[in-house]
Parts: structure tokens; sequence; C-alpha cells
């Protein structure tokens, strides 16, 4: 453990706060929410917390639009609660990642306030502002995206909802301040950032238009995004910001990568840029060993290439769950079988708050959605609401989540689906998952070892080493619902890990529906 990178080598655990744990009964959960789980999840392994936004927010993107970036929304408690979070959770040996949202704040942050309110304002130019529409872009969430000012008399740019302005991070006193933002941080005592579409920073600088392409069915989507993301200038700011990083031991940025490739996403990795930026393939990928190894065959090489280290993700506050996308009903044979590849890979794994119970998207009528997202395009995209709906902790009302009304509808399953009841059942996903962390600790092999996948095994299996010098892992994974039978490359393996069988596992193997096996030679 002498080199374990909390970073590299943990697991990171993101929390929507809204939906995590409400201690005062206003129905969306809080920071003292967070500190009274800590216990919870410690218990199951994990290295360090993602929190998402929980700053000063109108929240016309539930967080993402924030009009104060050093502060803590009095829906989610206080500075003070900021800080005995970090804390506890340092007490316990877990990380703080914050989120940090540096491409747009809020129309209703004071710099929006102050550079719309006229054109000879000081900050006057901390935003994009224009006479008339320059260029063709469009917002991703749906519409131009430049909106006119009436109070200015010009229009503005957004790449997200229009109350989202994009700041003009070419100034550089706004490049200052949000240097400045990330380093209030850091004295606080956060361990890293996980940072919001950071590849949208820039823009180009002579705003051209982007040329035509059919990438899909959105306004967005039928244009080849040369200017308005990926500009040469994103480097060099990487690397300033990670000089900042390093003052601080052992502190960590990871990119949350705007219209992700593995190509891009190690663009801007390295020892003086980010430490890890996401590539989001396994989030897109169908219950299929074939798709899901091409994703780690795409990430191994450019790894292989560069000496970086990979990271995975099933799930996140932005699209659907893993086991919605891949379960049938109630059953978690599948979610565990993604689980624990996750937890097998080469590659850090992010897990999102929830999915150790195989928690399931709700769904909500047309009436019932929040996400500007599905306002916008529903029925064809039906927003982000789903996969955001509150933790189950146990069967009781509201799931133990809140004593209030909580601010978006539970699952109705939450009166069997909780973690109370997975806590105390041998064999559920939770009870996988803690068990998959706790072997990711033991093993360095697990963490950090080469990933040799297994070639000639049925179609449906996926089968791969983690090997190292002293030591081979197999892990073995079917992923259809029907036996599978293959060979195994040794006679005889020890199992570290089943749910399903006992003492060795010979040459001959008859893989039940949707296992997962972990061996050692
Ligand atoms: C990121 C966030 C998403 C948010 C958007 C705009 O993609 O993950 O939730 O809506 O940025 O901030």
């Amino acid at each position: 453990m002498a080199d374990f990178l909390w970073w590299r080598d943990g697991v990171i655990y993101q929390i929507y706060p809204r939906s995590f744990y409400d201690t005062n009964g206003n129905g969306i959960g809080d920071l003292p929410g967070i500190t009274a789980k800590l216990d919870y999840l410690a218990d199951l392994g994990v290295d360090a917390l993602w929190l998402s936004p929980f700053y000063p927010s109108p929240d016309k993107d539930f967080g993402y639009d924030i009009s104060d970036h050093k502060g803590v929304d009095a829906k989610h408690g206080s500075l003070a609660d900021f800080d005995s979070l970090v804390e506890a959770s340092h007490k316990r040996g877990m990380r703080i990642v914050l989120d940090l949202v540096l491409n747009h704040t809020s129309a209703q942050h004071p710099w929006f306030r102050e550079s719309s309110a006229n054109r000879t304002n000081p900050k006057h130019d901390w935003y994009l502002w224009a006479d008339t529409i320059p260029n063709n872009w469009e917002s991703v969430f749906g519409g131009k995206a430049w909106t006119w000012h009436a109070g200015r008399g010009q229009y503005y740019y957004h790449m997200f909802v229009k109350e989202q302005p994009d700041v003009n991070w070419r100034n550089p006193a706004v490049r200052a301040a949000q240097l400045d933002v990330v380093r209030f941080w850091l004295k606080r005592g956060v361990d890293g950032f996980r940072l919001d579409v950071f590849n949208v920073y820039f823009k180009d600088e002579q705003l051209r238009s982007n040329p035509f392409a059919l990438h899909g069915i959105r306004a967005f989507d039928r244009q080849e995004h040369l200017y308005d993301y990926d500009q040469p200038e994103m480097d060099d700011l990487l690397i300033e910001l990670r000089q900042l990083l390093d003052q601080y031991p052992d502190s960590y940025a990871v990119g949350e990568t705007f219209m992700p490739t593995p190509e891009n996403a190690f663009r801007y990795m390295g020892e003086d840029k980010l430490h890890a930026a996401f590539e989001f393939d396994f989030l897109h990928s169908k219950y299929d060993p074939a798709q899901l190894l091409k994703a780690i065959i795409d990430w191994e090489k450019l790894a292989e290439k560069t000496g970086l280290f990979p990271n995975y993700v099933l799930s996140n506050h932005d699209v659907p769950r893993t086991a919605t996308r891949h379960a049938k009903g109630e059953d978690d044979a599948r979610p565990k079988v993604m689980m624990a590849l996750l937890l097998t890979m080469r590659g850090t794994p992010f897990l999102y708050n929830g999915e150790e119970i195989g928690q399931r998207d709700i769904s909500l009528k047309r009436s019932e959605l929040l996400d500007p997202l599905g306002k916008k395009y529903y029925p064809f995209h039906k927003g982000r609401d789903g996969c955001r709906a509150p933790m189950q902790w146990d069967s009781s009302e509201n799931a133990g989540f809140t004593s209030g009304t909580p601010w978006l509808k539970l699952h109705p399953d939450y009166k069997t689906r909780n973690v109370e009841a997975q806590q105390k059942d041998e064999n559920s996903l939770f009870n996988l998952t803690r068990k998959l962390i706790a072997l990711r600790k033991e093993y360095v092999t697990l963490r950090r070892g080469d990933f040799i996948h297994l070639e000639n095994t049925p179609k449906k299996v996926l089968a791969y080493f983690r090997k190292d010098k002293n030591e081979t892992i197999l892990v073995v994974l079917n992923f259809s619902n029907k036996i599978q039978s293959m060979d195994l490359p040794a006679p005889k393996w020890a199992i570290l890990f089943s749910e399903m069988r006992t003492g060795k596992v010979g040459a001959h193997l008859k893989l039940f529906p949707n296992e997962v096996l972990v061996l050692k030679k």
C-alpha cells in the first residue's frame, strides 16, 4: 500500500447532495446529511467523495448554475457544515472532491449582474457579449446559444440554459478570479475537483461558425463543433491549474470531458495537466462484452502509449442508471456483472450514489419533469430527473431520506430495495460491491496489474487477467442468461470472489447465467 495514490488506486463515490440524505426536513439533501452517512461510506470502502454542487444556486440547472462559487446554499447547510464534513471525512480516511463549475455562472451571479448592467462597467467583458448574433452556435440544451439581454442591449453566449452565461476565460481578470475559487477550496481542506465541462471554457477567438455535419437530430448535433470547445488555449490553462494544485500535496483534478473520446480525454491528462479526465464509453455501452471490451481496449492502447491511468464510470447524475439500462425488472444479476467489471478494471472506478444497491430510475410524467433538458426535448429525451431520485436508505416513509416532502419523488420499489435490506442480504448487490472494493484494496494486482483479455471465450463471456510479476488474477463474467462452458488456462484456481461456488475451480468451467468469478492462480 506504500505507493497507494487515493485518486488513482482508490474508489471515488459521487454524491448528488440534493438526493442523498436530508437532516432538516426541507425535502432536500444537505451537508450534515452526508456527514451523518460517513460511517456507511467508510464501511462500503470508498476512498473519496465527489460532491455534486451544493453552492448557492437558483436551480435552473439544479446546482450547476451557481450564484456564489465560495458559499453553501442555505437549503444544503452552511460553510461551517462543510468544514465539519471535511474534517469528519478526513478522520475516516476519505477525501473530498468538489464539483467546480467554472465554464459558466448563474445569471444571478454578481459578476453577471454587473457585467450585464451596461457596456462600461469594470466587468463588462467578463462574459461573451456581441451586438449581433455572430455565428451559428447552438446551445447543447436546445435553442440558439446567443440570447438577447435587454438591459445591456446585446447578446450573450451560453452553451447550456440561458440562465447559465459562459464566462470569458480569455480575460486575465476572469482567469485570476476563477483560480481564486480553486484556491479558496484548497485552503479549506478540499482534496480535489471534478471540473464540469472544462474543455468548453475557451471558444474560438474569432467566433467562427461551425461547419455543417449530421451527427444527430438536435440542431446542436447538425454541426461539426470545431469552434465552440476543445480549443488550443485549454492546455496552457490546465498547466497553470496544475501548478496551483501541486502547491497542495496529494491534490487532484478530474475533468468532465465534454463530447469525450479517449483521445481528447488523454490530451488533457498528464503529469503537468489533469490527473484524470472522463471518457464515457461504459455509460453508453450495451450489456455486451464485445462493446465493453472495445471501450477498454481503446483506453488501454492510449494508456500504454502515454503511461497514464484510465478511469471508468457506469452511472452519474446525467444519464439513466446502470441498473435501469441493463436490468430486467427487479433482478440484479446484470447490475452485479457490471459492478464486478467496474471494480476489477485497470482504471479508477467511479460509483454514483445508489448504484451500490441497484437503484432504478424513477419515471415521470411530462408535468412532473424538473430538468430543463427533459422539459425541452420530451418525449425524445425525458431529462435527467430519473437518475436523480432520492437515495433509498430503508423501508420507512420516503425511504428514510427525509421527514419532509422529498423534492423529487422516490422510486416505488424502496420498500424492498434499500440499503438496510441489502446490508442484511449476503448476496445483495450492495454486498458484492463491498466485497469487491475490499478485494481491490487487498490486491495491488487488481488495482494496477496489467489488463490482458482472454481470447476465444464464448461470445457472451468476458474474461481477463489482471497480472503483475508475482500474481495472476482472472476475472470471468458471463453476460448471458444461459450456462456457458469454457476452458481456463491453468488446471487449478483459488476463488477470490464468487456468490455461487466454493472450493477450487478446475480447468473446465461451466459458468452459471450472469455469473461473476474472480480467481487467482
Ligand atoms: C455537466 C453536468 C451537468 C450540467 C452541465 C452544465 O455536464 O454534469 O449536470 O447540466 O455540465 O453545467
